[in-house]
């Protein structure tokens, strides 16, 4: 092992929003925001020193050799070749994803979710005012599926105008393959909605991701894919994505309604950051993704041995473990609070989700083996003691 994924983290106090805002309880460990508990890789480390003992921490763009970088990861990761100008930057996936409901569509128009789904999506439609449309996944033994007709029903609403894709989707962790995605694409470009392909988790799977584009021409005129090196390489907090919009027309109209809502730079630390992630880190892509399996494997077994009650859903993608926990017969918030108060974990509860994550809990699992250990073994201790 050439990278550190062992050390425990102590983040209290240094404005952390997982550390320092997700709750009250202060001795409790975060499994709630989706940001990982071990530092990035050390190349970007170096890259950001040497940048910031230069002095300068100007207004900052992406110039060719940052959207050249981008290009040859899209290439050499995911088989996806496209141009340096189809990227546009925004501060953030949530941001762009805001930015594209405001594009796409007028107030009162409908936007298609998956719900259970990552729930900014639901933000963004209902804070511009749209109409929120959801397009449940269907629940299966030990997964999620889409539901196709349903989606076609809803697509053929001409009211309907765009869809939010979550793709490896957060939290039930699928990575859609080949025929789900196509057939999500057809849907939307036969019926005229717009597709924003949210590919954020796009590193962290275990199966082979498919970038929407890559599925054919047509369909990739049809979308904006929200990329990031945020999620895979812990660095959310320099608040810059890469948004890959390969039609020209689509492009224009979205960069159009970024300048309108205020964004024409990125942070520049990002520019040194992204320069090293994507040039010299692949290897320490590899080694996060087999620790992530390995603390899935840990949680899928430690479970099946000591808490059969509770239901691992299966994950091919993410960092993120969805379970069911509706057989401790507990409603929502009594849930959260026995997760928190008695069994010290702060979880993303599942019905920020949607509905359709009532009884769930989201745990983040990029963290150190030892500290999921303990946590289930209290888990474990405080479920025996109900
Ligand atoms: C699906 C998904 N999209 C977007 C984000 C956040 O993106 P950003 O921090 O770039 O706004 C997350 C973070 O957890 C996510 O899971």
């Amino acid at each position: 092992m050439k990278y550190d994924f062992t050390t425990i983290p102590n983040r209290r106090n240094t404005g952390s929003f997982k550390w320092d805002f997700s709750s009250e309880k202060k001795d409790a460990f975060p499994f709630s925001v989706a940001d990982m508990e071990w530092k990035t890789a050390p190349q970007i480390i170096e890259a950001m020193k040497d940048f910031a003992t230069k002095g300068f921490f100007c207004y900052s763009a992406a110039d060719e050799a940052y959207r050249t970088c981008v290009k040859d990861f899209m290439l050499r990761r995911h088989n996806w070749a496209i141009e340096n100008d189809w990227i546009v930057c925004t501060p953030g996936v949530v941001a762009a994803v805001n930015t594209a409901v405001r594009t796409f569509t007028s107030e009162g128009e409908g936007v298609i979710i998956q719900p259970p789904v990552y729930y900014p999506f639901a933000n963004a439609i209902n804070n511009n005012k749209r109409k929120l449309i959801a397009n449940s996944l269907i629940k299966t033994e030990s997964s999620y599926d889409m539901d196709f007709a349903g989606l076609e029903e809803l697509a053929k609403d001409p009211n309907n105008k765009l869809m939010i894709l979550c793709s490896p989707h957060n939290p039930v962790g699928r990575v859609w393959t080949k025929e789900e995605l196509q057939t999500v694409a057809e849907i939307c470009l036969r019926n005229d909605v717009m597709l924003v392909s949210d590919e954020i988790h796009f590193d962290i799977t275990r199966t082979q991701h498919t970038c929407l584009p890559t599925l054919g021409k047509e369909y990739a005129d049809n979308c904006v894919v929200c990329t990031a090196v945020s999620k895979t390489f812990n660095i959310a907090g320099l608040g810059t994505s890469n948004i890959i919009i390969p039609n020209e027309q689509v492009r224009t109209a979205f960069a159009s309604q970024l300048a309108t809502d205020g964004y024409t730079c990125i942070n520049c630390c990002s520019y040194p950051a992204t320069l090293a992630a994507y040039t010299q880190c692949d290897d320490w892509i590899d080694e996060m993704n087999r620790h992530v399996d390995e603390n899935f494997a840990l949680l899928g077994s430690f479970l099946k041995e000591n808490l059969p009650q509770i239901k691992l859903f299966d994950r091919e993608g993410t960092y993120l473990a969805w379970l069911d926990m509706s057989a401790l017969g507990m409603d929502d918030i009594s849930l959260e609070k026995f997760m928190i108060d008695k069994c010290g974990i702060i979880p993303d509860p599942g019905y920020w989700f949607g509905e359709e994550g009532k009884g769930f809990t989201r745990l983040d699992i990029a963290v150190p083996k030892e500290i999921l250990k303990k946590a289930l073994i209290e888990l474990k201790n405080q479920i025996d003691n109900l």
